[in-house]
């Protein structure tokens, strides 16, 4: 029999508790053993969770148990599970997580600590997606190319309203805090740091990349309007907030951002609040990962399967993918200024006479150039400029960005997503 403490019982620990109960026959069947839940902690313990396993409030009670063998961390946070984590490592127990934020700054370290132990945490990437496995052991033969994903839910939900009925960002943001997708401060959704903690953890699994999120680009959905829905919806293309990873040479980038997506791509038909990861490998072409990225017991069915896992054999696959380093040159982060993409820009222009030609100047001045044009009226002073342009480079783009702001004629600041 293998005992679990569950650290954290809450909308996740709670359905893991619960799945554990109600599947054990083929749970344990397919262990090869019992598994069941010894104890949980929790912060307030007056709350009545509906489960009938021991709780407590102090983490010891677990942390210090011999008889718990995997140590489950649902609490979420950074350092504090850090600290927990750790010091079930040092007690000898199995770690399963849901926790990205926890992975995006301390994976390596944490990898280092566990050594043999199992250390899982196929929920904290698309939660009940099994991406992790996917990419660590089902592609383990191939160089990944590339990969591709919508990882944050409640962004996908968001463009997908914004899209098919024409909602504004602050009424459809609004209507998501009240379904709960949103939490009350939606930064850490919108701003794309959720998506950019599981990009980075995808990547140190598919390239050996050790980045943290302040290393790579990241930016979220808060600028799109209906002015860009329209002009996607002209050129053939749907908005989605995308985590991108693509290597080139001995250089990977990473970035999320808002991007214009090709409508009959696969990703782009993913709508709501699914997640869906296209991963590119050398050798198998290819491959599209598609589920519920949140929820209870979504993600709960990743966090059991890993302890599963952990009952079956005792020791995993490495945590992070690899063995050992790979010989010869070591991949590198390409820095963001070197990126090249097309790019879409919304520009608010005065309406006048030359305008337009002093425009499409600074673009040619900044060796970026012009693929399309539209101008729709914004109010009786002023027009938008909507312009898509061919692959240019990041640096030149930013820079134009700067000389456009510097101009009389330019009424607010320019929007850009890239286009893939
Ligand atoms: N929810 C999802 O759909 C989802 C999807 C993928 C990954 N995840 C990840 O899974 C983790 C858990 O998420 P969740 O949605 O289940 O969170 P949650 O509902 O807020 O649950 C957190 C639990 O941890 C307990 N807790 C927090 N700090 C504690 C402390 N210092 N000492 C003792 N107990 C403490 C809370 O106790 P009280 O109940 O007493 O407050 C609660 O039971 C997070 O890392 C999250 O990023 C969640």
């Amino acid at each position: 029999m293998i005992k679990v403490g569950i650290i954290g019982v809450g909308t996740v620990g709670t359905s893991v508790a619960n799945i554990l109960k109600d599947n054990a026959d083929v749970i344990s069947a397919r262990a090869g053993r019992d598994i069941v839940v010894k104890s949980g902690v929790v912060k307030n313990l007056a709350k009545d969770r509906g489960l009938d396993i021991t709780l407590t409030d102090n983490v010891d009670d677990i942390l210090n148990d011999d008889e718990i063998d995997v140590v489950v961390e649902l609490m979420g946070g950074v350092e504090e599970p850090f600290d927990v984590v750790k010091r079930a490592l040092k007690s000898g127990k199995a770690v399963v997580t849901a926790n990205k934020a926890l992975l995006a700054y301390h994976r390596y370290e944490l990898q280092e600590i566990a050594q043999d132990l199992p250390f899982e945490y196929e929920a904290s990437v698309a939660g009940g997606i099994p991406i992790i496995n996917a990419l660590r052991d089902g592609l383990s033969a191939n160089h990944i190319e590339s990969m591709m994903g919508i990882m944050n839910g409640t962004c996908n939900y968001m463009m997908t309203k914004m899209t098919n009925e024409g909602v504004d960002y602050d009424a459809i943001l609004k209507e998501s805090q009240d379904l709960g997708y949103a939490e009350a401060d939606p930064s850490f959704d919108v701003g794309g740091y959720d998506a950019a903690h599981k990009l980075l953890i995808l990547a140190s699994i598919a390239y050996g990349i050790d980045a943290k999120p302040e290393d790579i680009l990241i930016e979220g959905i808060e600028n799109v309007t209906q002015d860009d829905i329209s002009f996607a919806k002209e050129f053939g293309y749907a908005i989605k907030l995308l985590g991108i990873a693509k290597k080139t040479g001995s250089e990977v980038e990473l970035r999320v951002h808002a991007c214009l997506i090709k409508k009959d791509e696969m990703i782009a038909k993913i709508d709501g609040v699914m997640n869906g990861i296209s991963v590119v490998g050398d050798k198998v072409g290819e491959t599209l990962y598609y589920g519920p990225g949140a929820g209870g017991d979504a993600t709960a069915s990743a966090v059991v399967a890993n302890i599963i896992d952990i009952a079956r054999s005792g020791k995993s696959t490495p945590m992070l993918g690899f063995d050992r380093p790979m010989e010869g040159d070591t991949l590198t982060l390409k820095p963001v200024e070197q990126i090249e993409s097309k790019y879409y820009l919304r520009i608010n222009v005065s309406d006048k006479a030359g305008v337009l030609a002093r425009v499409t100047k600074l673009f040619e001045d900044n060796n970026i150039s012009i693929e399309t044009i539209l101008q729709r009226p914004a109010d009786n002073i002023s027009a938008n400029l909507l312009i898509s342009t061919h692959v240019a480079v990041e640096k030149d783009v930013q820079k134009m960005i700067k000389d456009l702001e510097a101009q009389e004629f330019v009424h607010a600041q320019p929007v850009m997503i890239r286009i893939v």
